[in-house]
């Protein structure tokens, strides 16, 4: 019988019959998922959103002027991956102080986490303009393609850090295309640090990670009416100093057979097998510089913290 997959379902019935098991983490975001990463930015244990905050409120006016165009005029500020917008509304507040005329765009996967973020926006800055746009990456590189006009892109918290390397060059290319030298993006880094500091971010203490990396078994559950039992599944990250990578997993605690009723097929789990579920990867400001030359951008300025823990990168497009 043919049957027509959904884009999740087709991700799944691919990455579990990989060698090892892999699932891409963008699925983690349902709505219940994005709530679960709000709770994680407030976690004691995970520092980046904290960080990336407090180098948004210390050069908050220094990053605006840096993504406003040279010449002045109308730009569009494109988030991708906006979610709660807390740290870019310090910046909506420099540029409308400036006087900056400017639509703000914000894309997340979420529809829920963005009309959150549209309620909030009406409600705390209601003069600034908003054109929400609720799609994956994909599709918002797209749309960016056929943005007329001066922009800026914001790509903030690190997201870039859960791209595979070979993907991540693609992805900042394709970023990188329709932006004139003219254009700015801004890329939030997490840098290399003690590795301790680093893994326990991404296994906190109240188990919040745990349940976030979980969620995406219930989704399975509830949107391709798998059968997976969370009782005899464990979160499990580590972090590889050399490669820079944070790697989560989800661990079978036993031999187990899981139904998924939408791909037809029962897939099989031996004791200790391990779903691979994201990469979140460090970087150095060295590498930073060489991945923007691969990729066709140029560092203008680069913000960072105190402890240099995290990198606001503000790049634009080589010149031909
Ligand atoms: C969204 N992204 C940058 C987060 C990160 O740090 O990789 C997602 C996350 N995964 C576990 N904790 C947070």
């Amino acid at each position: 019988m043919l049957k027509l997959l959904t884009e999740l379902a087709q991700h799944v019935a691919d990455g579990l019959s990989r060698v090892p098991k892999a699932l891409s983490s963008k699925y983690f975001y349902d709505d219940a998922g994005s709530r679960l990463f709000q709770q994680i930015m407030d976690l004691p244990e995970y520092y980046p959103t904290r960080t990336e905050f407090a180098i948004f409120r210390e050069h908050g006016a220094a990053i605006a002027a840096a993504l406003s165009p040279a010449a002045g005029g109308e730009f569009a500020l494109v988030e991708l991956g906006a979610g709660d917008g807390a740290k870019t509304k310090l910046l909506l507040r420099e540029l409308l102080a400036a006087g900056t005329a400017f639509t703000y765009a914000p894309v997340d996967i979420s529809a829920g986490a963005m009309t959150g973020l549209v309620d909030s926006l009406r409600r705390e800055l209601p003069a600034l303009r908003v054109a929400p746009v609720v799609a994956d990456y994909a599709t918002a590189l797209t749309q960016l393609r056929t943005q007329p006009g001066s922009k800026a892109v914001l790509f903030l918290g690190s997201n870039i850090g859960n791209f595979h390397p070979a993907e991540r060059l693609d992805f900042l290319r394709q970023l990188a295309a329709p932006l004139t030298p003219a254009d700015r993006l801004l890329i939030g880094f997490d840098l290399q640090k003690d590795p301790r500091r680093i893994r326990a971010a991404y296994d906190d203490a109240q188990g919040v990670t745990a349940a976030f990396n979980l969620n995406l078994l219930t989704r399975l559950n509830r949107e391709l009416g798998a059968d997976f039992d969370l009782a005899h599944w464990q979160h499990y990250t580590d972090y590889n100093p050399l490669s820079g990578a944070v790697r989560s997993y989800l661990v079978s605690t036993r031999t187990q057979q899981v139904r998924i009723q939408a791909l037809d097929e029962t897939v099989d789990f031996a004791a200790w097998e391990v779903i691979h579920t994201e990469n979140s990867y460090k970087f150095t400001l060295p590498q930073i510089e060489a991945l923007a030359a691969e990729a066709g951008l140029r560092v203008v300025a680069s913000f960072t913290d105190a402890a240099s823990d995290f990198a606001d990168v503000v790049l634009t497009a080589q010149e031909e």
